[in-house]
């Protein structure tokens, strides 16, 4: 059985995803209105990931027999100055989900949850990886320097980006999805 704290925090961690996945279909809106099409896409299929990671969470509680209480998300913001801002601002809210997913694990060795260490693995690891391919866009817009023909190929790179298998099938499963 999941400690009070430990399920009102993975309640919260539930809601913190929904809310990335919000921000990034704003983000998502905002670039396919300025042209950025590649990068729309990108953001996109980011904000399914968020889904697939609060149904992560969202599974979790379930299979740990503990309450799933969800609390209400923020609007997201809806406008920014470009593409690069836009990115910016993703891997600043990524380094606060970081921190979230960090507080969880520390919560989990305190309380001697090993069975949430080893859920919690899993994240710590995501977060990694999503931080990185964030900076490694940034990186590109900045040596762009706004200029069209680099921003041009940047925006096919981001069209490019798929869905993993892993976060297609999670999302396509009848719920509760097995994640
Ligand atoms: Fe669910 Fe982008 O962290």
């Amino acid at each position: 059985m999941l400690s009070k704290k430990m399920t009102a925090a993975i309640n919260s961690q539930v809601v913190a995803e929904l809310y990335s996945s919000y921000l990034y279909v704003a983000m998502g809106a905002w670039l396919q209105t300025e042209g950025y099409l590649g990068a729309a896409h990108w953001m996109g299929l980011q904000a399914r990931e968020e889904v697939f990671h609060a149904t992560k969470f969202y599974n979790y509680l379930l299979e740990r027999g503990a309450e799933v209480k969800l609390g209400a998300i923020e609007a997201p913001p809806f406008k920014w100055k470009s593409a690069l801002e836009v990115f910016e601002k993703s891997y600043a809210h990524e380094q606060k989900v970081t921190a979230l997913i960090h507080n969880l694990m520390s919560l989990a060795k305190a309380e001697s949850d090993h069975a949430a260490e080893i859920f919690l693995q899993w994240f710590v690891t995501e977060q990694v990886e999503e931080e990185s391919s964030v900076q490694e866009i940034i990186q590109k817009y900045k040596l762009a320097a706004g200029q069209g023909a680099g921003l041009f190929m940047i925006d096919q790179e981001l069209a490019a980006r798929t869905l993993s298998v892993l976060v297609k099938d999670a999302l396509t499963a009848t719920p509760p999805a097995a994640a």
